[in-house]
């Protein structure tokens, strides 16, 4: 099999990709990534010469871009990883989320249909159906996104919609609950505290800290996108979660207690304009069909916190600059 994963040089897509290369050996893997701010390709230093791998730089906003390597590669399934994902940054300069998330996604439908990929995976978020108080989002829940980042995000998932129902075509939406892990951009909650607290800095928790998400482990998230790349139903919508919820003061204790550190480190900050109070998603569907998430999320946490604390020579370069600088020198 051919996969052709766009954004493969981001947190959860190289993860994806460093996954299927040691599962699948006789799988090929094309990574498709624009290499902006977020992708970085130490996060697939170990994998750099691994035969059935290969990295193209491109965006999948440009359309002579993706029709090139669907001409020149001979893809079997596209899975889209591709994406600016940051609510702050989408606060501040909407413009490339609506470029890599709506029109970038659009074109990869059009591929879909001009070079009849035949299977197509669009990686979502539980984002776009808005906040809920109580009880879960269903995947037939109806979206409300509050953000410009939630809201390109539901308008490229309503693009795969419509070319499943107009054109028939083999796609699979999936919307996932927060992921944490190695290889996250150290802009994101987790990654941000831990490597905050190890600079000796302070963590900014935004308003009363008592804002719910559900949280999954990479590898998990990975494992369900195995599992409905062989398993999933064409044309149908799944939910990933872990069922695993948590105020962002508790990660916040958590952490620092793991640190061996107390709450004087705590900065409390000026809430997040529109900040989204709770998500939470009903993944029976995905259960139902034989996945459910593994990892415990203590350990997993654990996991994680020792993976920053061990492997500064890859989230300080990013902090300090000094990665973008070497890889606009080298890729411009
Ligand atoms: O639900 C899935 C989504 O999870 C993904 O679609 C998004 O791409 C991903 O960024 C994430 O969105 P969140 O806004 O939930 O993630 P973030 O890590 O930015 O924030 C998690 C919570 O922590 C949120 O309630 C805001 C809060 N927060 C975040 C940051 C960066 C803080 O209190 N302080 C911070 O500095």
């Amino acid at each position: 099999m051919k996969i052709l994963v766009t954004g493969g040089a981001g947190f959860a897509a190289s993860n994806f990709i460093r996954q299927t290369l040691k599962k699948y050996p006789d799988y090929k893997v094309i990574n498709l990534d624009k290499l902006t701010y977020a992708g970085n390709l130490n996060n697939l230093k170990d994998i750099e010469g691994n035969a059935n791998y290969k990295f193209i730089k491109g965006d999948i906003a440009d359309k002579r871009m993706v029709d090139k390597v669907m001409r020149n590669e001979n893809i079997d399934v596209i899975i889209n990883y591709a994406a600016e994902t940051h609510v702050d940054r989408s606060i501040l300069d909407p413009d490339a989320f609506i470029r890599t998330d709506v029109i970038g996604t659009y074109n990869l439908l059009e591929a879909v249909k001009e070079f009849k990929i035949g299977k197509y995976i669009q990686i979502s978020t539980d984002e776009v159906f808005g906040s809920i108080k109580r009880g879960k989002f269903k995947e037939d829940s109806s979206f409300k996104p509050n953000s410009p980042y939630s809201a390109s995000k539901a308008s490229g998932d309503l693009l795969c919609r419509s070319y499943i129902k107009t054109y028939d075509l083999p796609i699979i939406i999936t919307h996932s609950c927060n992921f944490y892990g190695p290889y996250q951009y150290p802009e994101k909650l987790i990654p941000l505290f831990i490597t905050n607290l190890i600079e000796n800095k302070k963590v900014p928790l935004y308003g009363d800290g008592k804002n719910v998400r559900e949280w999954i482990y990479v590898l998990d998230h990975c494992r369900a996108i195995d599992f409905l790349l062989h398993k999933g139903k064409l044309g149908e919508v799944y939910n990933i979660g872990s069922g695993v919820e948590k105020k962002n003061i508790e990660i916040t204790k958590l952490i620092l207690k793991e640190l061996g550190l107390g709450d004087e480190r705590i900065k409390k900050v000026k809430d997040r304009a529109g900040h989204d109070w709770r998500y939470a998603v009903d993944s029976t569907k995905l259960r139902k069909l034989g996945w459910s998430a593994e990892y415990d999320f203590d350990d997993a946490i654990r996991e994680t916190i020792r993976w920053y604390q061990n492997n500064d020579w890859w989230w300080k370069p990013i902090k300090s600059g000094e990665y973008l600088e070497y890889y606009k020198k080298q890729y411009k």
